[in-house]
């Protein structure tokens, strides 16, 4: 038996990663910000200024990742808040239209599978990476809204933040996002559509609990 997912997907900045993140402690479970491998790839290729999609897919199948609660290492190097800029991310969003890229990502992401269960969040967890999950959310919130929280996310990282640019990248990303040819973020058929922009994260955290405890789910 595959052990239990529960994917979250949705836009930038809709809070995706902080309530998964504490669905999956809530729960004892493993969790996958499939977002991180996506900027790695990003990162990778500014530093090797990598443009053709055959060598940015190579160096997203080669790539020597791992994750320590939230630290995260890219060939021994602590890239934890390089990875958070937003050019890295607006890089992530374009690197991630790629078809050999997002092929090459694919079985790194199902190794996440594993007992005694998942919380993936990013934009096609519920689609095409575990489209056999349990529990599909599907996370949103006004793009004002996201634009605050990113600008405060990142104030308090101490990365320099302005929320004029930052509403015009996350509406260029979202775009770019909605639209590519493979993988586009859109909600599965079977996604429960949950819009925090007047929740907490404790409301939201707790509302995905509840619908993961209504069908059964452990903890
Ligand atoms: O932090 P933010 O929500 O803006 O983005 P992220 O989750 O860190 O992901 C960065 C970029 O990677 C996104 O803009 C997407 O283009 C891409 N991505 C994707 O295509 N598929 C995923 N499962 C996760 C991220």
């Amino acid at each position: 038996m595959k052990a239990p997912v529960i994917a979250i997907d949705g836009p930038s900045a809709s809070g995706k990663g902080t309530i998964a993140k504490r669905v999956a402690s809530a729960l004892g479970c493993h969790y996958l910000e499939s977002g991180a491998l996506y900027r790695l790839v990003a990162l990778i290729a500014l530093r090797q200024e990598l443009m053709e999609e055959t060598s940015i897919a190579t160096a997203a199948a080669g790539m020597d990742v791992y994750f320590q609660g939230d630290e995260i290492f890219l060939e021994d190097q602590e890239v934890s808040l390089h990875i958070r800029n937003e050019d890295v991310g607006k890089r992530a969003s374009e690197v991630a239209r790629m078809p050999e890229v997002r092929k090459a990502l694919l079985e790194r992401q199902r190794a996440y599978r594993q007992p005694p269960g998942l919380v993936a969040d990013g934009r096609d967890m519920a689609t095409v990476v575990f489209p056999d999950a349990e529990l599909k959310i599907f996370l949103t919130a006004s793009p004002e809204v996201r634009a605050q929280r990113r600008y405060k996310q990142l104030i308090e990282k101490g990365i320099a933040a302005n929320l004029a640019a930052l509403s015009r990248d996350l509406a260029e990303r979202d775009a770019r996002d909605a639209n590519r040819a493979v993988a586009p973020l859109v909600p599965a058929p079977d996604s429960q559509v949950l819009d925090s922009s007047a929740l907490s994260v404790e409301a939201v955290a707790d509302r995905i609990l509840e619908s993961w405890k209504s069908i059964g789910g452990h903890g």
